[in-house]
C-alpha cells in the first residue's frame, strides 16, 4: 500500500476560511470510489494553526498514485477547490500499510507483565475502544468491570486457576500472569448476542492496548467464574442485576517480554464459494 500525505498552507487573507476548508475536504474526500486504487482519503482542517490543511490518503500502489494524479475527477477538484487557495504544498509518499493494518498484524498476546500500573487514562482509553465496538441491535449488552479490589482480584485469580486446573506446559500457575490490571467483560443474558458483543469488546480492547503500547492477553474461563457463587459476589459489588454471562478477562499492563513475531497469514482460512 502507498501512503500519500500532503500538507498545504492556505493563502493569507482568505475571506471565508471555513468554506474554503470545507470545499477542500469535501472535494478530496469525495474522490473515493471515483478514482481506481484510491482506498482511503481523509483531509484534516482543524489543526491548531488554522491556515494549515493536511491530506492523508492510502492508495493500492505507486501505479494507482500516478493514475490518481492525472485522474480528471481529481484534477477538477485540485483546480477548483485547492490550488486557488493554497500558497505552499509539501508532499510525502511512502510504502507502508495503514496504521490500523499494522496494528492488526503486529498485535500479540503477552504473558509476562511488569508490576507498573498503567495510567488510569490509558486503561480508560482501552475500555472506551471496547465499549465502542458494535453490538447486536445496538443493545450494548457487554459491560467491562475493572477489578481493582485486591481481595476480589485474588478470589478471581484463585477461582480461575481452579477452573483451569494444571496450567499448560511452561505457563505459570497464575492464569493472569501477574498483570497489574484485570478487566472482566460480561454480557447481559437478556440479549441473545451478548457473548458476540462481549467478544468484539475484547477484540477492540486488545487492539487499542497494543496501539497504546500496553500488553494484553485474553484470559478465559469467565463463563464458569460467573456461574460460580463468586459470580454473584462480582455482580453484587458492581451493582448489576439480572442474568449475566462471563465472556473474558483482559490481563493488561506493560510487557516484561519482547513483542512476539506476528503470526503468518493463513490465506486458506479465506474461502470464496
Ligand atoms: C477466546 C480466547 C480465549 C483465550 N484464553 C486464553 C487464556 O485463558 N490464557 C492465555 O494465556 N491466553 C488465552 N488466549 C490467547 C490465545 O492463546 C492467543 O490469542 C492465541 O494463541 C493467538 O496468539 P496471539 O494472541 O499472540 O496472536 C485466548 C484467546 C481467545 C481469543
Amino acid at each position: 500500500m502507498l501512503r500519500h500525505v500532503i500538507i498545504w498552507k492556505l493563502k493569507d487573507g482568505l475571506a471565508d476560511l471555513a468554506s474554503v476548508k470545507a470545499g477542500i475536504k469535501e472535494g478530496l474526500e469525495g474522490l473515493v470510489g471515483q478514482v481506481p486504487g484510491l482506498l482511503r482519503i481523509k483531509v484534516y482542517v482543524e489543526g491548531a494553526d488554522p491556515s494549515m490543511v493536511m491530506l492523508d490518503s492510502y492508495l493500492a500502489s505507486a501505479e494507482a498514485l500516478k493514475g490518481y494524479a492525472t485522474h480528471p475527477a481529481h484534477v477538477a477538484v485540485a483546480n477548483a477547490k485547492v490550488r486557488p487557495y493554497t500558497q505552499a504544498r509539501h508532499c510525502l509518499d511512502f510504502e507502508g500499510d495503514s496504521e490500523f493494518s499494522e496494528l492488526v498484524w503486529e498485535r500479540r498476546s503477552f504473558r509476562k507483565f511488569k508490576a507498573d500500573l498503567p495510567a488510569k487514562e490509558l486503561v480508560d482509553e482501552v475500555v472506551r475502544a471496547g465499549l465502542l465496538a458494535p453490538t447486536g441491535r445496538n443493545k450494548q449488552s457487554s459491560v467491562v468491570l475493572r477489578i481493582d479490589d485486591p481481595e476480589l482480584r485474588e478470589e478471581i485469580r484463585a477461582k480461575n486457576a481452579e477452573i483451569m486446573g494444571a496450567p499448560p506446559p511452561g505457563r505459570p500457575a497464575d492464569p493472569f500472569y501477574a498483570a497489574p490490571v484485570m478487566l472482566l467483560v460480561i454480557a447481559n443474558k437478556a440479549n441473545n448476542t451478548g457473548v458476540y458483543d462481549g467478544s468484539l469488546t475484547m477484540g477492540n480492547m486488545m487492539l487499542k492496548a497494543h496501539e497504546l503500547g500496553l500488553a494484553a492477553c485474553w484470559i478465559h474461563r469467565a463463563k464458569e467464574e460467573l456461574e460460580s457463587p463468586l459470580g454473584q459476589k462480582i455482580l453484587a459489588k458492581a451493582g448489576l442485576e439480572g442474568e449475566w454471562e462471563g465472556v473474558g478477562h483482559l490481563a493488561l499492563g506493560y510487557a516484561d517480554m519482547p513483542l512476539p513475531e506476528p503470526h503468518p497469514y493463513n490465506a486458506a482460512r479465506y474461502i470464496t464459494i
